[in-house]
């Protein structure tokens, strides 16, 4: 069935030509910048630790990650490292989580990200040597995937299989934008691999190397712009290609870049965790050996002394007090979104801060109904197929001007039916759905889309109440950037042994990019505290020794 991350498998099929082209690079500039000193303090060698402190604010994707590969890295190069992460809410994944339907531990759904791809290098590998197991979306017979534009559906697709008469329908209505789309899909998605890899990784800028693997051409045009250059045709742009922007990104292609634009159409061998994508993240950081601090905000960062000061507020689960801790750092990995993060962060602590940017506001409700899709709703007519899950797009001369009140005339941004489940109180067998939507829904839109009536209140539905919806679980998130298009992106570093994740969202907002950079900021926390470990061996032992020099020890 369809969900979410797997638009048109069917273009997929038809562009598995050559991936991963070769690209000479231009001049790669990886100029680490010679930081000015903090003043020198008095050495005292009795109580010197070789052990790191490194501290992870975030236990999502990027978070995980950087746990993850840190003790990987650490390890091989010889840097003692001591770990602990930081993590606000009750729970390891954050924007990644499932909650139970019915309550139902056993029947657990997406509420964020919920899939990635075959090229997802961090989190197939690491779903493999957890012993999780993957899965392809679900398919059933009847289901129906249709693209809505508020006022008729531009297209629809049998979504249970790749057969021959479904490519020739594409084909012959869009000519070859499928499969060039596709071709331009690949050769872009490759050069953004280099990232993985020496030369290219690691990167302590962003813009240096999005500028040295010409992405800088892709991010800095809209969707629209880049494609048009591209001679994409723009009915297969509006229709189908804009249907998987605004269902991935709740965006258009007048605002979304080039490079998120080719992302949305990276779906080949869509897949998810069985039970939940969040157990990567999880697995990560038992592999990692971290403290984990789950319900542990950081709510201040400070310097002492050449070392970082975490204050964190926890509240005791059992008696709800609130308790306020401190400790020291070596190292500090911000790994949430600065601007949502709510740390006060000490003033000239940073070289530079992170911008704030506008971040879609995204109402993801799952609900559980006995009905299926109304007919009425979307204007067909008696007899004719209604699609199971429905995908929006506009009409070319119904793009909102607002940019940011993206979502037109459809009202929505998808309407997606998940699989089947079982009201576990009744026994009947329900459908279960996962609505994207730009504001929270009300019964009005609900009885409207399942054509019966719907309780006003919404939080009165239960599974035993009889009502057409069994189960309703509405959630809002900050889902991610508008991306819209930009030549730069934030440093991964913000200060001497002071690194971030989030500048990596507006270039490519998914879990695997996320990991990505957690993966690069270990190998830039273990250099950095590895350049200074070399620079100061001998010195060290001088002053062990003489205990009359000063040394850059505490400068760490
Ligand atoms: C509805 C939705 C659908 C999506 N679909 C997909 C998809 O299908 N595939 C895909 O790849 N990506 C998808 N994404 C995007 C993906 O979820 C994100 O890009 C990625 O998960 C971000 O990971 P992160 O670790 O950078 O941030 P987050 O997951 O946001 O993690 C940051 C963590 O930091 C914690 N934190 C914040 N402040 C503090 C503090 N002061 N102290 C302690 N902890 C703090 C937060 O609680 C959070 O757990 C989707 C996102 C959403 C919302
Ligand atoms: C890391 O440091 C903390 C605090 O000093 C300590 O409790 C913990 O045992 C250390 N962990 C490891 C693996 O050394
Ligand atoms: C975190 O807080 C939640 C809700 O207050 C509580 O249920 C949970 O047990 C706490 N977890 C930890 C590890 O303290
Ligand atoms: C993933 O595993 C493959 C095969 O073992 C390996 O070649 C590749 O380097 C790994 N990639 C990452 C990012 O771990
Ligand atoms: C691509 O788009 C840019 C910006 O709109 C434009 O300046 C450029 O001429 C275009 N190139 C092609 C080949 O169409
Ligand atoms: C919470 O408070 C109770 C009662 O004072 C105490 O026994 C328990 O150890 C506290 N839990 C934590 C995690 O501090
Ligand atoms: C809606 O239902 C919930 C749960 O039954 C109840 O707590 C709440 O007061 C109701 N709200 C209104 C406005 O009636």
């Amino acid at each position: 069935m369809y969900t979410g991350w797997n638009l048109l498998l069917i273009v997929a099929v038809l562009g598995g030509q050559s991936a991963g082209a070769f690209w000479p690079f231009h001049g790669i500039s990886n100029v680490v910048s010679a930081d000015t000193p903090e003043p020198e303090l008095e050495l005292e060698p009795e109580v010197y630790d070789p052990t790191k402190r490194v501290a992870i604010i975030g236990a999502g994707a990027s978070g995980s990650s950087t746990a993850y590969y840190l003790q990987q890295f650490a390890e091989k190069s010889g840097v003692p490292v001591n770990i602990t992460v930081f993590e606000k809410s009750h729970y390891v994944g954050g924007r990644s989580t499932t909650v139970n339907a019915y309550g139902n531990p056993l029947e657990r759904v997406e509420l964020g990200a919920s899939i990635f791809v075959e090229v997802n290098d961090i989190l197939k590998n690491a779903s493999r040597k957890f012993g999780l197991r993957a899965k392809d979306s679900e398919t059933e017979s009847d289901d129906l995937l249709g693209i809505w534009d508020g006022e008729k559906f531009v297209f629809t697709q049998k979504d249970s299989g790749w057969k021959w008469w479904d490519v020739t329908k594409i084909l012959w209505k869009y000519g070859t934008a499928p499969i060039r789309t596709q071709r331009l899909m690949q050769s872009t998605v490759g050069r953004f691999r280099q990232l993985y890899a020496p030369p290219f990784f690691p990167f302590k800028s962003l813009s240096d190397r999005a500028l040295d693997l010409d992405l800088i051409s892709v991010t800095s045009l809209t969707g629209e712009q880049y494609l048009a250059n591209n001679s994409i045709g723009a009915s297969y742009a509006t229709d189908i290609i804009q249907a998987s922007t605004r269902v991935n990104y709740g965006q258009n292609l007048n605002l979304i870049h080039g490079l998120e634009t080719m992302v949305c159409m990276a779906i080949e061998g869509a897949m998810q965790i069985d039970g939940g994508n969040w157990q990567i993240f999880d697995g990560m950081l038992k592999a990692s050996k971290a403290t984990v601090n789950l319900n542990s905000t950081v709510s201040s960062i400070s310097k002492h002394k050449g070392k970082y000061n975490i204050k964190t507020t926890s509240q005791n689960a059992t008696t709800g007090e609130a308790s306020i801790n401190q400790a020291l750092f070596d190292t500090i990995v911000l790994a949430s979104p600065l601007q949502y993060s709510g740390i006060e962060i000490e003033d000239g602590l940073l070289k530079h801060t992170p911008d704030n940017i506008p971040y879609v506001t995204l109402h993801v409700t799952l609900f559980a109904s006995s009905r299926t899709l109304d007919r009425t709703f979307f204007n067909l007519g008696p007899g004719s197929q209604v699609p199971t899950s429905v995908l929006t797009t506009l009409q070319p001369d119904q793009i909102p001007s607002d940019p940011e009140k993206p979502c037109g005339k459809p009202g929505f941004f998808s309407i997606s039916l998940l699989r089947k489940i079982i009201n576990p109180e009744t026994l009947e067998v329900q459908n279960l759905y996962k609505v994207f939507s730009p504001h929270s829904l009300d019964s009005e839109f609900l009885s409207a889309i399942l054509g019966v009536p719907i309780p006003k209140n919404l939080s009165s539905i239960t599974a035993t109440s009889g009502d057409a919806i069994s189960w309703y679980y509405p959630h809002v998130w900050h889902s991610y950037p508008y991306e819209y298009p930009r030549v730069t992106f934030e440093d991964s570093a913000l200060a001497n042994n002071f690194y971030y994740t989030s500048g990596m969202e507006s270039f490519i907002s998914t879990m695997e990019t996320m990991a990505l950079m957690g993966m690069n900021v270990a190998q830039l926390v273990v250099d950095e505290l590895n350049e200074v470990l070399e620079a100061v061996k001998e010195p060290v032992q001088q002053v062990l020794g003489s205990h009359d020099k000063q040394s850059p020890l505490d400068e760490l």
